[in-house]
């Protein structure tokens, strides 16, 4: 079963088609984030013009590298549905995709299949691997507008267990950037300076900043905190150390509680998705701890990505009529 996905929610355009769940034929995406880093951070009417240039192009390229360059009408008869992230996002890019993909889905008569995003995000972090999903799992997502965990029971059960508080661990990592000066996105910036600080100094300890809601019986998370320490103590270190620090403080966070939640509900699976998943040090110290139950996903599928929205619809069959989707920005997963 080839599908076609589609991905607007925030600052990536994003079209990919993926057999079978998780074959990815094609997978094309383009940001906006250089635009986004003029103004340290996304302006939604900005990314939602953005969305409407790149959003054609963007598709016909994820179909003709598979299909060759053909008319729109034999390139639409290839595929046997169309996925789109209905919610949660920023709601002017998440309208872009949605109407486009009911638009197409009327005119090639194919299924469309509706997707959550942070669903989308679980199902990335399978994509390029031998591993499948296997339930019981508890998934982290930790993103630009995530940090929560999910448990799963099967495709169609799935319960919210606990999350952040206040920001998400990626917004926390844009925003200490900007803190520092350092550009948007702050969270690739801040790891790729935390990384050279580790190496040229991998015995100094980073435990200067404070792991938010540390040793409290709670599996919540919180970083707000975290942003207003280095708000105040960034004058005390050289900047890469503070990246350093900033990230460790995060890791350990999410760290701690992973475990805690771990220990209590004993997943077969632990799985680490989002944008922060590409974190390299997160990724270490995960693999250490959780090893062979850990499924983490590659940098490519971790950030904001169409192929994860294709193979979630595979999985989730979650098909609705087009004519009565809608957008949803503070759409929520599990209940
Ligand atoms: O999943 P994503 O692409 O978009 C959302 O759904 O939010 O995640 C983007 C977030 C940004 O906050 C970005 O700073 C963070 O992921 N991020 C990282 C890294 N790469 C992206 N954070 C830490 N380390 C990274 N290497
Ligand atoms: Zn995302």
């Amino acid at each position: 079963m080839i599908i076609l996905g589609i991905e607007t929610s925030c600052d990536e355009t994003s079209a990919s088609v993926v057999e079978d769940g998780n074959k990815v034929l094609s997978l094309v995406t383009n940001s906006s984030f250089r635009l986004h880093a003029q103004t340290g951070g996304i302006i939604p009417e900005n990314a939602a013009r953005k969305q409407l240039e790149y959003i054609i192009p963007t598709i016909n390229q994820a179909l003709t590298t598979v299909f060759g360059d053909t008319s729109s009408q034999k390139l639409l008869s290839k595929i046997d549905g169309i996925a789109v992230t209905v919610g949660h996002g920023l709601l002017g890019p998440l309208l872009v995709g949605v109407e486009t993909a009911k638009t197409l889905s009327l005119l090639a008569n194919k299924p469309l299949y509706t997707i959550n995003h942070a669903q989308g995000h679980i199902y990335g972090a399978f994509l390029g691997k031998s591993q499948t999903l296997t339930f019981p799992l508890v998934a982290l997502v930790v993103s630009g507008g995530h940090s929560d965990f999910y448990l799963l029971n099967s495709h169609a059960d799935i319960s919210w267990i606990a999350g952040t508080r206040d920001d998400a661990a990626g917004e926390c990592f844009d925003k200490c950037a900007r803190v520092l000066g350092l550009p948007y996105p702050g969270g690739p910036e801040i790891s790729k300076r935390a990384g050279e600080f580790i190496s040229q100094n991998p015995n100094t300890p980073l435990t200067h900043l404070p792991r938010p809601l540390s040793h409290q019986q709670t599996e919540d998370l919180s970083f707000s905190g975290l942003k207003t320490a280095v708000l105040r103590g960034k004058e005390n270190f050289e900047t890469n150390r503070f990246c350093a620090e900033i990230q460790e403080a995060i890791v350990e966070a999410l760290l701690e509680k992973s475990l805690a939640v771990d220990r209590r509900i004993q997943p077969r699976q632990f799985v680490v998705c989002g944008g922060v998943a590409s974190n390299k040090r997160l990724k270490e110290k995960f693999e250490k701890t959780f090893s062979d139950r850990l499924v983490i996903s590659d940098p490519i599928y971790a950030t904001d990505n169409a192929a994860m929205i294709a193979s979630c619809a595979f999985y989730t069959k979650h098909q609705a009529s087009p004519l009565e989707v809608q957008a949803d920005a503070n759409a929520v997963l599990g209940n």
